[in-house]
């Protein structure tokens, strides 16, 4: 049988507003996202983070539960504002959010699952987006997430050996700076390219320290994660084969970040369409992006097929969906989700694996990867746990990785399910960002009355297919 090699990591991934709750306790300070879910109308089903999946209380058990499903890795990210509840670098740090991450850490470690840490999953500290304007000021952010990430590697390096620093540049620049539908929710054409180049540049500085300063002592790895989903031409017509090309140079391309970070330049036709409002890198900062990423991180749910036209320049006037020419699907649709709609097309998976590996060179971690069953918010718990929908997607992209591997050569080296705790959306039903709890991804499905966690049948197949499919 065809296996993964040994160190082959697998586990769930999860964020830290999506599940921790707690959001006022603990010493931690407001994110963008608390402000945002205030706003009337923001959230699908009028939810916030509050209380979530409770995860900030019941990591222990999070954590039992992970090892029930024999995971070897487990995918989170720190809360900014937990641990410096202004955020910036003259502001006090909070102990306590430091002994929380460090007793998470240690008790994934004791049951011998490794850490992976995202220091950015969107949730920016309130105090700094009203100090300073947060992400649109290149001059302050920068150095601010630069100190927030020194103060991670020096608080938890020395057991954590996998850093994230962003996840989705794409949803902190578009969603959250042009379509104005993620926090902090403003609507324009020239923010998205600033906040996007901003970030990269927070994040490129924050891997310099890291390689710099940490790696050569603490000897672990740090990239970035992109999301990014298989596009294929709607037809043969040479101007949908010319847009599916342009849609993914844009979603590889248009924030500053995949080519950018990878390549050293954007690509042609990103330039072409976004013009002088896409930022130039000085030369000095061009030389600390390019190659900043010791690995590809992919986000990744669905294939689309693509067709020329369109009013969304940030897909490059392309128009993308999920229904061939003669009306069929490419695979079984998931929920609606304001991010995307999971769509079960493994060998779409399959190519966009290929095409990563033979664009980008580098190692390739799935950071996310999962299915939204339709309607499961409606569903009795015991409907909820016959996810079959779920588990005919997992087991076909599982498998179609395991291709990419074994027959296709392409170095994959991890896979993580989304959520832990839906979200925990993978793992469990976890708060969705603005769909609320609605559109649940996870493989555990959590009563949001009493906390109690159910795994899914989805949860069973995922923790016997990947122990069977690794080497030991
Ligand atoms: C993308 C994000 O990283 C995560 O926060 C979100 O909940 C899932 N994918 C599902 O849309």
């Amino acid at each position: 049988m065809a296996q993964f090699p040994q160190d082959f990591a697998w586990g769930f991934a999860t964020a830290s507003y999506q599940i921790e709750g707690s959001a006022s306790t603990g010493g931690r300070g407001p994110s963008i996202w608390d402000t945002f879910c205030q706003l009337p109308g923001k959230i699908r089903d009028g939810s916030s983070g509050e209380v979530a999946t409770d995860s900030y209380r019941l990591w222990k058990e999070d954590v039992a539960l992970l090892k029930s499903y024999n995971v070897n890795a487990y995918r989170f990210s720190i809360s900014w504002s937990r641990l410096i509840p202004l955020g910036g670098r003259d502001d006090p740090v909070n102990p306590e959010g430091i002994a929380f991450y460090r007793s998470l850490i240690k008790e994934l470690l004791t049951n011998g699952i490794t850490p992976y840490v995202t220091l950015y999953h969107w949730d920016l500290p309130q105090g700094l987006h009203d100090r300073y304007g947060g992400w649109l000021n290149k001059e302050e952010i920068v150095k601010d997430y630069v100190n927030y990430a020194k103060l991670c590697f020096d608080s938890f390096g020395d057991l954590v050996k996998n850093w994230i620093t962003h996840n989705e540049p794409w949803v902190i620049s578009c969603l959250g700076y042009q379509k104005g539908i993620f926090a902090p929710g403003h609507k324009s054409n020239t923010e998205p390219w600033i906040v996007a180049h901003n970030a990269i540049l927070a994040h490129a500085y924050a891997v310099k320290l890291y390689r710099e300063q940490f790696k050569p002592i603490q000897g672990g790895q740090i990239g970035i994660t992109l999301d990014c989903h298989w596009q294929m031409p709607y037809d043969d017509s040479p101007e949908n084969i010319e847009a599916a090309k342009r849609g993914i140079d844009f979603k590889l391309g248009k924030i500053p970040s995949h080519d950018p970070i990878y390549k050293g330049y954007y690509p042609e036709r990103v330039k072409q369409i976004i013009g002088d409002r896409l930022p130039v890198f000085t030369e000095e900062e061009i030389a600390v992006v390019k190659g900043s990423s010791d690995f590809f991180g992919l986000n990744t749910y669905t294939s689309q097929l693509v067709r020329e036209g369109g009013t969304d320049e940030t897909n490059g006037y392309t128009t993308v969906g999920h229904t061939r020419p003669d009306g069929t699907q490419l695979g079984t649709i998931g929920a609606k989700n304001i991010c995307v709609v999971s769509i079960a097309h493994p060998p779409g998976f399959r190519s966009l694996l290929n095409y990563l590996w033979k664009t980008y060179q580098k190692p390739i971690y799935v950071t996310e990867n999962g299915f939204a069953v339709k309607n499961e918010h409606q569903m009795s718990l015991a409907e909820a746990l016959r996810d079959q929908d779920r588990i005919e997607y997992f087991e076909g992209y599982a498998n179609a990785m395991l291709q990419a591997v074994t027959e296709d050569d392409v170095p994959v080296h991890g896979y993580f399910g989304w959520t832990a705790v839906q979200c925990l959306n993978h793992l469990m039903n976890t708060h969705r960002r603005a769909d609320g709890y609605e559109a649940r991804f996870g493989v555990t499905y959590v009563d949001y009355a009493t906390q109690k966690r159910y795994p899914k049948e989805s949860a069973l197949f995922l923790s016997k297919w990947f122990p069977e499919h690794i080497k030991t």
